[in-house]
């Protein structure tokens, strides 16, 4: 979950380096550096804190050089301070190295590297990378890391370059993802396409356990034995503009704007001449599809809310038994996975490696994987038989809005699809369904528009020590997510609890003004609902309630009433999650929160 940026060509490259850190800065920001080769020396310069700390010392002393790799870093072996900083170098400092990743084997290596002679200065897995390459090289780079990666376990993408091979940059990847920019006399590596968009268009997207291997005017990528591989060009058709600001204060806001289009973009293509949903990226044969007898959906975080939304459709529209595990857990209870399961991986970033884990371990015993994710080409993109693209687009900030919203629609769809086919819903039911999908954009318009009456909730309800959401049925689904919303951005402690469930344990927690986000836009659990608002009233509590337009019964009991527009009970998820997302993002602005980049998370979390 950090950044790499890497360049070998005729250009300046400290600056260029830079300049691609800022695009990945949403990875890991608690440091930054980088290393430019400049007349048969190597500098480094790297610095705890932000990249403009970095930024501003080169402002005042520029390093010449036109070969170099950098690299932004989200701690993990080792406080983030300016010698964990990467890059890492051998003790003669002609060896320099980024990485993102982790050496899962790297204290065994360490003291085995250490027996050798060779003396560590930081507490980091990575610098036994700059070691290990240092132990084998005998004049020959691309030997000794090849060496090298044969002794390291875990995952890893890394950048290296030496002082006795100024005409190369060297990349490898495993379980890390790593692109190669193609350019006219001039070469590029980068963990995530935007790093380097503004200078090229075509990429490799390296694989598993591949080197490649760039000079100015050439590129070449081997495979784990050494033999050349040929690789596919891709071409990045979408802007620089796309991964940018456009306008807004943060990114997150700007995600939340784009909210509409990214229904639109996700459900339009997948709808037929009939208004009918035609999945053709799901290959599932008849036979296939009449031996599932179960639905497993794994996710991490936010996803996974997006999942529990998903298991809702999936018994309602599909009548399959449907479970939610969280990636990181899965593996661990055994679980009853084979041949007759469908298996649903959600995940943003494609990249998260406890989904990934879960995944593999379910594609080992047999299950059939759809993966649904918003990053072409991303690991878990590739590992899954079937793939379902949420088109929402590049999505920057730490905190998931847009690419959630068209998580739990991509679960719908595949909800009635499977319901479709298996007969279990109607022709007409899924029509009404359907048509309501398509209004949602609209709907979504309409809330945005109008968010200055949860602007001024924000603005009162900004110091709380403590928010709750509670909700039933699938209220309770979406509740999840409002809350892990204003935790990760505002830092105020917030927890989500099924609302009949509040009396068993967490009431106790309820005294005067406690914040309570109550949601109640299921028709047939009003009553049950609103007597469960009365029950935190009772205690103190200031009930904050979302509702569906039009039901006024809600003012009676609650503090206040946040409405979304109406829309089917079941599709309430996709519009009360927005007035929980521009809740938390206007609390954390009152709080003086950095929105875009909280603090302790990052964007793709690649590690276990
Ligand atoms: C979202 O706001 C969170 N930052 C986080 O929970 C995220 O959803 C989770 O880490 C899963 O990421 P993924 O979708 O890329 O797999």
């Amino acid at each position: 979950m950090c950044g790499i940026v890497g360049y070998i060509g005729k250009k300046q490259v400290a600056p260029l380096l830079v300049d691609g850190l800022k695009k990945l800065e949403y990875r890991g920001y608690d440091s930054a550096g980088i290393a430019v080769y400049n007349e048969g020396a190597i500098a480094i310069r790297k610095f705890k804190g932000r990249l403009s700390v970095l930024e501003d010392y080169l402002e005042n002393e520029k390093i010449n050089g036109s070969l170099g790799i950098g690299h932004t870093r989200w701690a993990t072996h080792g406080e983030p301070n300016d010698i964990n900083a990467h890059p890492h170098t051998n003790n003669a400092g002609d060896i320099a190295v980024v990485h993102n990743g982790i050496i899962e084997n790297y204290m065994k290596l360490k003291e085995w590297l250490i027996s050798q002679g060779k003396i560590f200065k930081t507490d980091t897995d990575t610098e036994v990378i700059a070691h290990l390459i240092d132990y084998y090289y005998k004049n020959d780079l691309v030997e000794a890391i090849r060496s090298a990666v044969q002794k390291m376990e875990g995952a890893y993408a890394i950048g290296v370059i030496s002082k006795n091979s100024p005409d190369k940059l060297i990349a490898v990847r495993k379980d890390s993802p790593l692109v190669v920019g193609i350019g006219e006399g001039e070469n590029y590596i980068a963990s995530d396409i935007p790093a380097i968009l503004k200078h090229t268009r075509r990429v490799y997207f390296l694989e598993d356990d591949e080197m490649a291997i760039l000079s100015e005017n050439n590129i070449e990528i081997f495979n784990e034995l050494g033999q050349k591989v040929e690789k596919e060009v891709f071409e990045v058709t979408w802007d620089i503009e796309a991964a940018e600001k456009g306008g807004y204060q943060h990114f997150m806001m700007k995600e939340i704007h784009e909210q509409p289009k990214a229904i639109r973009d996700t459900l339009s293509p997948r709808l037929n001449e009939n208004n009918e949903i035609e999945l053709n990226e799901i290959k599932l044969s008849k036979e296939e599809l009449e031996k599932i007898n179960k639905v497993t959906i794994v996710a991490c975080g936010t996803a996974s809310y997006a999942g529990l939304v998903g298991r809702y459709a999936i018994e309602k529209f599909a009548r399959i038994p449907a479970e939610l595990d969280i990636a990181s857990e899965f593996r661990y209870r055994d679980p009853f996975v084979d041949d007759k399961t469908l298996f649903i991986a959600i995940s943003q970033s494609g990249e998260t490696a406890d989904t990934l884990a879960a995944l593999r371990e379910a594609k080992s015993k047999g299950a059939m994987v759809l993966a649904i994710t918003n990053v072409v080409g991303s690991r878990i993109s590739r590992e899954a038989d079937n793939v379902f693209y949420t088109w929402a687009g590049p999505e920057i900030a730490v905190a998931s809005t847009k690419a959630y919203i068209t998580q739990m629609l991509a679960m719908y769809m595949i909800a009635l699809d499977l319901g479709r086919k298996k007969g279990t819903i109607s022709k007409e039911d899924c029509n009404e369904i359907i048509e309501e999908l398509k209004l949602l954009p609209q709907k979504a318009e309409e809330i945005i528009e109008n968010d200055q009456i949860i602007q001024e909730l924000a603005d009162k309800q900004f110091n709380n020590q403590s928010v709750f959401y509670t909700g039933r049925g699938i209220d309770d689904c979406v509740a999840k997510e409002g809350s892990l919303k204003l935790k990760e951005i505002s830092y105020i402690h917030s927890e989500a609890i099924a609302a009949g469930e509040f009396k068993h344990g967490t009431i106790a927690l309820i005294e005067e003004g406690t914040l309570v986000f109550a949601l109640i836009t299921q028709d047939q659990l009003f009553d049950k609902m609103l007597s469960n608002i009365k029950e935190v009233k009772a205690r103190g509590a200031y009930v904050v309630a979302i509702a569906k337009a039009g039901n006024r019964e809600i003012e009676k009991s609650a503090d206040k009433v946040i409405y979304i527009p109406d829309t089917l009970d079941v599709l309430t998820p996709m519009l009360s999650v927005i007035q929980m997302q521009l809740f938390a993002y206007y609390v954390a602005i009152a709080r003086g929160c950095d929105v875009d980049k909280p603090k302790n998370l990052a964007k793709s979390v690649t590690v276990e």
